[in-house]
């Protein structure tokens, strides 16, 4: 039976265990490029234990971007700074992992603290942002969308194909399509969306075309000894809009199109939601268990799996394969030795770089003193 700390290989690729670090968006690139903050940041995880390392989505097309401070794999240029992430990773005994997205009509945003809200298309900061309708989200992104014409769709996926080149350049052992959160991929399949009358739009197969083709320009540049995966907007918790049963379908749809592994997320194609468990410890774990049961292929999760029993216990359950950590990734770049502390596990510190973790095992000190307080049981 696995555990938490269980090796997890998919395709050719091992990792150490099932703890990934999932893609967060710092808004601390500059034209797209990686910077010593990021080597810093993902570094530090690597070196913390975790298995599977994300940075935060890389835009394929300078309007992919959610901001002009996001990161980007759409230039040549951008290579060297993936590079320089990817080696520190390895270096530290990770896998380093990209997720390549687009943020369609959620683009051209100020940074969150700055102001929740969008720039308009003429604003230095700002670009026109497009989707597959000319529908604008509400709320905080108040402009008009410009509707994807057939061309721009096929345009979209070469970008895709050409990212995944950039990805294997740079070092990525791992590759994941953003298709959810209500970025581009994720409004082709949402009908809130997507009210095209082509065939990329109306039924679940034509809302799914996208994607179909996302993936087979992407598994054609990728190799077959990597994993390619996908982050699915499962579901959109409106009645108009994506529902988990279609997300199931579509998996197994992508299956065939060469995806090897499912990370299960929300739609967030709408403010307008009815019922998120937002605070609920592990909301999309039972999602996750049933795709992995229905359509046989191996899932991850994240949204509140930061309680080290209860992420050690989904992956014992065989409810899911990896566990995804965002903001406790954030809170403690120690957080896979802490819970292998927490859950007893014999030398905590074997997950960190021998040379390191040799101070701490052999000159601990007195119980308590390495700063972490002594494990209650
Ligand atoms: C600061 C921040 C930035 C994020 N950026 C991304 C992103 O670039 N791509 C993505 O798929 N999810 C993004 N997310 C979502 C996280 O990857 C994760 O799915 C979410 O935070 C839920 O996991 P958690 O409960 O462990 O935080 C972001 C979350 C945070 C907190």
């Amino acid at each position: 039976m696995p555990d938490l700390f269980s090796p997890f290989t998919l395709k050719g690729v091992t990792l150490r265990n099932r703890i990934a670090m999932s893609p967060m968006t710092m808004y601390r690139a500059t034209d797209g490029k990686m910077s010593d903050f990021h080597i810093m940041l993902l570094g530090s995880r690597a070196a913390g234990g975790f298995g599977l390392v994300f940075p935060e989505q890389l835009a394929i097309t300078e309007d992919g971007r959610t901001g002009t401070s996001c990161a980007g794999i759409y230039d040549d240029d951008q290579i060297e700074g993936l590079s320089r992430v990817t080696a520190i990773i390895k270096d530290m005994g990770s896998v380093p992992a990209a997720q390549l997205g687009h943020t369609g009509r959620k683009g051209s945003e100020l940074k969150p603290w700055e102001g929740k809200r969008q720039l308009p298309p003429d604003h230095p900061d700002g670009w026109q942002t497009r989707g597959p309708s000319a529908i604008t989200f509400g709320g905080r992104y108040t402009f008009p969308v410009h509707e994807l014409s057939i061309d721009e769709i096929k345009d979209i996926h070469r970008a895709y194909a050409s990212a995944a080149r950039r990805a294997l350049d740079a070092g990525f052992e791992w590759l994941e399509m953003h298709f959810a959160h209500g970025y581009l991929g994720a409004s082709f399949f949402s009908p809130l969306a997507n009210q095209r009358t082509d065939q990329y739009g109306g039924c679940l197969d034509n809302r799914l075309r996208f994607h179909r083709e996302a993936m087979d320009a992407v598994r054609a540049v990728w190799p077959e000894r990597l994993p390619l995966t996908m982050r699915l907007g499962s579901d959109d918790f409106n009645v108009d809009g994506v529902q988990f049963d279609d997300a199931v379908w579509a998996i197994g749809q992508l299956k065939d199109h060469g995806l090897d592994f499912a990370d299960l997320s929300l739609g967030m194609n709408t403010d307008a939601t009815m019922g998120i468990p937002w605070n609920d410890v592990g909301f999309m774990v039972e999602r996750g268990a049933r795709v992995r049961q229905e359509v046989g292929i191996p899932v991850g999760v994240s949204w509140n799996l930061g309680i080290p029993a209860f992420a050690d216990r989904v992956i014992r359950e065989q409810l899911i394969d990896l566990v995804f950590l965002g903001r406790p990734a954030l809170a403690n770049p120690h957080w896979p030795v802490w819970a292998a502390r927490e859950l007893a596990q014999n030398d905590p510190f074997s997950l960190i770089p021998e040379d390191w973790a040799w101070w701490l095992r052999s000159r601990p000190g007195p119980e308590g003193s390495l700063g972490w307080p002594p494990v209650q049981r």
